[in-house]
C-alpha cells in the first residue's frame, strides 16, 4: 500500500519506491505538510516548531495561543484570509465580498487506481499500479469544499496532485485563484531551474537561487507559451546531472498557469503551481464545482538525469495515449519549409514521390490548402479544400500519394479565424473580442471562442468534412497566436481562459474518438504549447519553428529535462537555415534531428545526388534506432550552453545497446581533445563500437570516456552505436580483445 493513514496521529504517509510524502491533520483540523523527499520512516511531525512570532496572527479557536500561526506552519493547501501572508493556493471571494476561506479537515478516502479529472488531461494508471488519496476540507461558514486529490504511482516515484473546489453553500462565490499543488519546505536552500524562451528559441534552461521574496513565472497568453514552460525543477544547490536531490513539478495544462517560489521570513520555501490568477475570476453558483488541472510531482536523489527519467517514463507511459503511444512514428516530410504557401497538388505529389525514393514514410501538406490561403493574412476558419490550388480533389491527391507507398498527413489550425474569411464575415461574434473595441491582431488572425460549444461544433464538423475525404493518417494541430481581448459573447468573462482550454481538450478528445488511427502532432508556432496537457492528446509536438541544428541542440536540451524524447518532433531542414542563416552539414543536422521524432522539412528537388544518398542512409540509421530513441533511457552527457561539445545517449533498459551522439560546438586551431564520458552502461560489460569495431569496457567508457576526433570542420557530429558483446571481464580474453 503506497498510501497509509495512522488514525491516532491523523497522519497520511505516501511511500513510493524512493520517496516519502507526509502530512497530518492537527488538533484544529488544519492539514499540515510534514515532509517530501528521500524515503524515510516514522512520524515527521517533530519537524513542526511552535514559537511566538511577532505579527503572525493566531486562529481564533486556538484560544489566542501565540505560538500557533498559519503564517509559519507548513500547509498542504493554504487559502487567503486566515492569517497566512505567504502566497496562497486558493483565493475565494465570498458573496459578502470577503476574500476568506478557512479550510478544515472533514474526511478522507483511500482507493486503488488513479483518479481522473473531468474534462482535463491527467496521469492514468491501472488499479494495480496506482492509488488515490482524497482529502475533503471545508469552510464551515461558506460551505466551500475543497477535495484534495493525490495520485500515487509507487514504482514510478510519481505523486500527482489536483483539487476540486465545490460551492456547497447557497450563495455564489468567485474563485479568484486556484492551484493544484503547494509544497512547503521548513528548511533548506534551493535552486530553481525553469525553462524560458521566445518564439523559435524555446525552453532555455535558467538556474537561479530561490531567495527571500517571491519569484513568479507563468503565462497569460491562453496557451502554456513559448515564454515560460509550465514545468520546473527545485534542486539542492550542489545537485548536478548525476548527483544530488531534486524535485520536479509539471503542470498538466495547456493554458494560463502560474508558478510561485517564495522564501519566507523564517527561510522556509513555498512552491505553488496552478492556474494564473490574472484574467481569471471563476464564479461558482450553488452546487457547482471547478476542477484544477493536476501537477505531477517527482523526486530524485540521483540528480537531474534520474529526475528526467522518471518524468520521461511517466509522460510516455501514463500521459500519452492511443495507437501511437508506443508505435514507431512515421518519418515524415513536411511541405512548410519546402514550399511555404507556394504549392499545388503536384508539388505535394512530387514531395511524396521523392519521399518514396528516399525511404520517408509520410508527406504532410502544411498550411495553405484551404479557403483563400496563399499567405497568412486570410482564410483561417474556411476549412474547405482549395481544389483549384491543388488541381484535383483532396481524395484524388491522397490516392496518388498512397499509390507511391507514402502516407498522407495534413495541417489544421482549428482555433483560429482570419479577419478576411467567410467565417468571420458571417460570425464575427464567434471570435474573442470586446464589442466596443478593435481587437488586437496577431498574424492577422483572431481566436475563436472555443469556450463555446456551438463554435467548436461548427469547426469540428467542417474539419471532419475534410478528414473524411481520404486516407488521412496524421494531423498537425497548430495554434499561431496568443489570446487577447478576453471577452465572450456567451460565456462569463472570468471563465473564458479556463473554459477555452477545456474546449480545446474537448475538441481533441472528440477527434481522437472519431479517428483513433490518426496520429496528431501538436504545434503552436513550434513549441508554444509544449506541455504535458497537450501530450495527453498529441503524443508528439513540433518542438520549435527553429530548425537550425545548433539552436535546436539548446532547445532540445532544455526540453529533455522534463519531457520525453518521444514527444519531441525534430526535422532536418535546408541550409542556409531559414531562421538563422547558418549552414551545418547534413550529417550534423541529421544527428540533431534524431534526438526526437525524425523527419524532413526541405525541398528534395534541390538536393544533390550525394545528399539524396546521405538522406537514404540517415533514414535507415534512424529507423534502425527509432525504438531505442523513442523508448530508451536518455542521458544528457554535457551542457551545450557551457561545454565545448554536446553529447547525449540513448541506452536500452538492460544496458545492452547504446547510441551515443556528439556535436562539437567549438572549433579552434590546435585545440584540446574532447573526451566524452558515457553513463548508464554496465560497468563490467564489454561494448563494441559497431562502426569501428573497437571494444571498450562499460566502466572505461563511463570513467575515462572516448576521445573525439579533431577535425577541421564546423560543428562535426558523431553517432556511435555501442553493442554489448560480452558480460564478464573474461569474455574479452576469450575473444582475443586487443
Ligand atoms: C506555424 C508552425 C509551422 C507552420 C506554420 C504554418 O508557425 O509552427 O511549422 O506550420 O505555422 O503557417
Amino acid at each position: 500500500m503506497a498510501i497509509s493513514y495512522q488514525h491516532e496521529n491523523h497522519l497520511f504517509t505516501i511511500q513510493t519506491e524512493h520517496s516519502t510524502y507526509q502530512m497530518k491533520v492537527d488538533d484544529f483540523g488544519f492539514l499540515l505538510h510534514l515532509y517530501y523527499g528521500a524515503k524515510i520512516t516514522g512520524n515527521m511531525d517533530y519537524l513542526l516548531t511552535y514559537y511566538d512570532r511577532g505579527f503572525s496572527g493566531n486562529p481564533y479557536d486556538t484560544g489566542g495561543e501565540k505560538t500557533y500561526s498559519l503564517d509559519v506552519l507548513p500547509q498542504e493547501y493554504p487559502a487567503m484570509g486566515v492569517g497566512d501572508y505567504r502566497n496562497s493556493a486558493l483565493v475565494i471571494r465570498n458573496s459578502d465580498e470577503s476574500e476568506y476561506c478557512d479550510l478544515r479537515y472533514v474526511s478522507h478516502k483511500i482507493e486503488n487506481g488513479k483518479y481522473a479529472l473531468k474534462g482535463l488531461p491527467a496521469v492514468y494508471a491501472s488499479d494495480e499500479e496506482s492509488q488515490t488519496l482524497e482529502i475533503l476540507l471545508e469552510d464551515s461558514v461558506s460551505k466551500v469544499q475543497v477535495k484534495l486529490l493525490y495520485g500515487v504511482l509507487e514504482k514510478e516515484d510519481i505523486i500527482t496532485r489536483s483539487a476540486i473546489i465545490s460551492n456547497c453553500g447557497n450563495e455564489r462565490i468567485i474563485v479568484e485563484k486556484a492551484a493544484s499543488s503547494c509544497l512547503d519546505f521548513v528548511t533548506g536552500d534551493y535552486d530553481l531551474l525553469s525553462f524560458w524562451g521566445r518564439h523559435t528559441m524555446e525552453r532555455n534552461l535558467q538556474r537561479r537561487e530561490i531567495e527571500h521574496g517571491n519569484y513568479v513565472i507563468g503565462s497569460r497568453r491562453g496557451a502554456s507559451s513559448h515564454q515560460y514552460n509550465p514545468a520546473v525543477i527545485i534542486a539542492d544547490k550542489n545537485t548536478t546531472e548525476s548527483y544530488g536531490k531534486c524535485y520536479g513539478l509539471v503542470f498538466v495544462y495547456s493554458g494560463n498557469f502560474m508558478f510561485e517560489a517564495e522564501k519566507d521570513q523564517y527561510d522556509q520555501t513555498r512552491l505553488i503551481m496552478g492556474l494564473h490568477n490574472d484574467l481569471f475570476n471563476y464564479p461558482l453558483e450553488k452546487g457547482e464545482t471547478l476542477v484544477i488541472p493536476e501537477t505531477i510531482l517527482g523526486f530524485s536523489e540521483r540528480g537531474f538525469t534520474g529526475l528526467s527519467m522518471k518524468f520521461h517514463r511517466c509522460i510516455r507511459e501514463h500521459i500519452c495515449r492511443g495507437k501511437y503511444q508506443y508505435q514507431t512514428r512515421p518519418v515524415l516530410i513536411n511541405s512548410w519549409e519546402a514550399a511555404y504557401f507556394d504549392f499545388t497538388g503536384e508539388t505535394i505529389c512530387n514531395l511524396a514521390k521523392n519521399a518514396a525514393d528516399l525511404g520517408i514514410d509520410m508527406v504532410v501538406m502544411d498550411d495553405g490548402w484551404f479557403g483563400k490561403r496563399d499567405d497568412d493574412n486570410s482564410g483561417l476558419g474556411d476549412w474547405q479544400v482549395n481544389e483549384q490550388k491543388l488541381g484535383c480533389t483532396l481524395g484524388e491527391m491522397i490516392e496518388k500519394i498512397n499509390g507511391f507507398g507514402v502516407k498522407f498527413g495534413i495541417w489544421i489550425e482549428p482555433e483560429m479565424v482570419s479577419e478576411d474569411s467567410d467565417l468571420y464575415r458571417e460570425h464575427s461574434d464567434w471570435a474573442l473580442r470586446i464589442p466596443s473595441r478593435k481587437p488586437v491582431l496577431a498574424r492577422n488572425q483572431l481566436v475563436l471562442d472555443f469556450s463555446r460549444e456551438d463554435v467548436r461544433n461548427y469547426i469540428f464538423d467542417s474539419i471532419c468534412g475534410v478528414l473524411d475525404q481520404g486516407n488521412i493518417e496524421y494531423i498537425k494541430w497548430d495554434m499561431n497566436r496568443s489570446l487577447s481581448d478576453i471577452y465572450s459573447m456567451e460565456n462569463s468573462q472570468g471563465k473564458v481562459m479556463y473554459d477555452y482550454v477545456l474546449g480545446v481538450y474537448d475538441f481533441l478528445e472528440k477527434l481522437l474518438q472519431r479517428y483513433p488511427d490518426i496520429l496528431i502532432e501538436g504545434c503552436s508556432g513550434g513549441g508554444g504549447r509544449f506541455d504535458a496537457g497537450m501530450m495527453y492528446y498529441t503524443p508528439q509536438i513540433w518542438c520549435s519553428d527553429n530548425t537550425d541544428a545548433l539552436d535546436r541542440i539548446r532547445i532540445q536540451y532544455g526540453t529533455s529535462f522534463l519531457y520525453p524524447i518521444s514527444a519531441i518532433a525534430s526535422h532536418v531542414s535546408a541550409v542556409p537555415n531559414h531562421q538563422t542563416g547558418r549552414s551545418a552539414s547534413l550529417h550534423t543536422r541529421g544527428i540533431v534531428a534524431m534526438e526526437g521524432i525524425f523527419g524532413y522539412e526541405l525541398n528534395p528537388e534541390k538536393l544533390t545526388n550525394e545528399e539524396r544518398e546521405e538522406i537514404k542512409e540517415q533514414i535507415i540509421q534512424y529507423k534502425k534506432n527509432a525504438e531505442l530513441i523513442q523508448k530508451g533511457n536518455y542521458y544528457r552527457l554535457s551542457n551545450p550552453c557551457k561545454d565545448p561539445y554536446v553529447a547525449w545517449a540513448f541506452i536500452t533498459e538492460n544496458g545492452d545497446r547504446a547510441l551515443l551522439n556528439v556535436v562539437i560546438l567549438e572549433n579552434h586551431s590546435n585545440m584540446a581533445v574532447n573526451y566524452v564520458k558515457l553513463k548508464g552502461l554496465k560497468p563490467d560489460a564489454l561494448y563494441e563500437d559497431a562502426g569501428s569495431g573497437k571494444k571498450y569496457y562499460g566502466s572505461a567508457l563511463m570513467e575515462a570516456g572516448i576521445p573525439m576526433p579533431l577535425e577541421k570542420k564546423e560543428y562535426p557530429a558523431y553517432q556511435i552505436e555501442l553493442i554489448l558483446v560480452g558480460n564478464e571481464p573474461d569474455d574479452c580474453l576469450r575473444r582475443g580483445f586487443d
